[in-house]
């Protein structure tokens, strides 16, 4: 793993030093692969950036959109991860809908849903069951509690390893999520993290030593490389283990 911590004075400076990072891996990826692989986080910290992709030329036909997490609603509804997605970015595109995969969230139980995906995932890469694909970027946030993607601090899906999407449990609440292991494919994680909320769980994830059953975040630790984006209000007192 090659982490990189960048602080950035202000919130649109993070967001275009995160467009930046991700229109340079765009051309390698495709050069390499034939394709560029990203899967999205939700939130509202990713919206401008995801308004800020739209705005650039790029071969959509080579792109591929996943999601990292999704909230169990349907894409109409407002807490949709993918009905931001699409709103802010992929309806301003010619990017092929079936370059567009999002979580399904119609199952009854959650846990079909997260299976489908995982036969989906392991459909499009080619992968044999067991097998984790490895995105080019992992885009993700964190929560105030330290919680990335949907694997909230002390769930079930913190444990899982065996698979590579499962269900999150947000206040009783069903999610679809990325689990660790996925994420750690990543050829490049990148966390976007903006506002002075974010301190307390930042200090915790970059302590020395804590418990990432209480924050999660310390568990992303991809093979890839590791990119911290921090506003100022959020990285301004950290204090960095490495
Ligand atoms: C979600 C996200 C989640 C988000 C964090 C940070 O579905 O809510 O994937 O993990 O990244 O909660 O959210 P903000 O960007 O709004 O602070």
């Amino acid at each position: 793993m090659n982490k990189t911590i960048e602080i950035l004075p202000s919130k649109a400076a993070l967001i275009a030093r995160s467009l930046q990072l991700i229109l340079e891996i765009i051309p390698s990826a495709i050069a390499e692969r034939g394709i560029f692989t990203i899967a999205l986080s939700g939130g509202s910290t990713p919206k401008p950036l995801y308004e800020a992709i739209a705005a650039q030329d790029l071969p959509w036909d080579k792109i591929h959109v996943f999601w990292g997490d999704e909230r169990y609603v349907p894409p109409t509804h407002t807490d949709s991860n993918e009905g931001m997605a699409r709103q802010a970015w992929l309806s301003k595109v010619p990017i092929p809908e079936a370059n567009i995969h999002p979580m399904p969230t119609d199952a009854a139980d959650p846990a079909i849903a997260a299976q489908q995906y995982e036969q989906q995932l392991q459909d499009f890469f080619q992968l044999k069951s067991g097998e984790i694909p490895a995105l080019d970027v992992v885009l993700l946030g964190m929560g105030d509690d330290a919680h990335t993607a949907s694997l909230f601090p002390q769930t079930d899906a913190l444990q899982v390893c065996d698979h590579i999407v499962t269900v999150g449990n947000k206040d009783g609440q069903p999610r679809i999520t990325f689990t660790i292991p996925l994420i750690n494919q990543a050829r490049c994680v990148m966390f976007i993290v903006a506002g002075a909320s974010k301190q307390p769980a930042l200090a915790q994830v970059f302590a020395p030593s804590a418990d990432g059953n209480l924050y999660p975040s310390r568990f992303i630790q991809p093979f890839g490389e590791l990119w911290w984006l921090l506003d100022q209000d959020a990285g301004q007192n950290l204090k960095r283990a490495d």
